[in-house]
């Protein structure tokens, strides 16, 4: 399991297991929302077997600091992304992944979140896979996902870093793919399609 990764850019340069031991499964490490992590250990030897850590989108976030600390606040609460969702090979397939990921979505959705992005990495049909079957929508690589919510309008895409996004409407949110022009782009269900001389660039939702 990769629980010694630095949590950079959102910590204080201490690791997640630091994070996670000396606070548990919750923890703020940066100005706007919370992390939770959840941990699957096995009974006989209590190590973990499967993580899931769940984000506000912290690059994202820092991206629309032009547009005042209410509309940063605003997209930390509607939208999170899991930034990490393994389980070791051996415990695979017995949904162990399936329960991890119903967990943080319904943590999330506690939160008020609406709109939950996750990574896959290019090309990993497997794991796009399994996310469709879980409600996901994956994006093309470099689709963006456009919608507005409260006064902010969020554009954003993968950020071109070898990761598609797999997103999901949460709390009776639903996602719909919608063209702009000869372009597709993912929304959220009930927003017009964006007009098609729109110039702003996207932002990168990846950490
Ligand atoms: C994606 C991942 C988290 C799924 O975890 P999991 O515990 O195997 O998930 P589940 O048991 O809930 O579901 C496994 C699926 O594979 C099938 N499966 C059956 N036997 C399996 C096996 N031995 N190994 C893997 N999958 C198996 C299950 O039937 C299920 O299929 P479904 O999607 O049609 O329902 C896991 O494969 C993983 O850690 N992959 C590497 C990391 C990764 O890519 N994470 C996602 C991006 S963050």
């Amino acid at each position: 399991m990769a629980v010694g990764r630095p949590l950079s850019p959102y910590g204080d340069g201490k690791s997640l297991k630091q994070h996670i031991d000396a606070h548990g499964g919750e923890f703020s490490v940066m100005p706007f929302g919370k992390v939770r992590a959840i941990v699957v250990e096995r009974e006989t030897r209590r190590d973990v077997c499967g993580l899931a850590l769940v984000l506000p989108p912290g690059q994202l976030i820092r991206q629309y600091a032009d547009q005042g600390s209410v509309a940063q606040r605003s997209l930390s609460v509607a939208v999170a992304e899991i930034d990490l969702l393994a389980v070791d090979p051996d415990v695979r397939g017995q949904g162990l992944g399936t329960a991890l990921l119903s967990e943080a979505e319904q943590w999330l959705a506690n939160r008020k979140c609406r709109v939950v992005t996750a990574k896959i990495a290019r090309g990993d049909f497997q794991v796009m896979r399994w996310y469709r079957r879980r409600g996901y929508l994956v994006a093309a690589q470099g689709e963006h996902l456009c919608f507005s919510m409260h006064n902010v309008f969020l554009d954003c895409d993968d950020g071109n870093d070898g990761y598609q996004m797999a997103i999901k409407g949460l709390g009776g949110t639903s996602i719909r793919r919608a063209q702009r022009g000869s372009e597709t782009y993912v929304t959220v269900e009930g927003q017009k399609t964006i007009s098609a001389d729109r110039k702003a660039p996207a932002r990168s939702i990846c950490t």
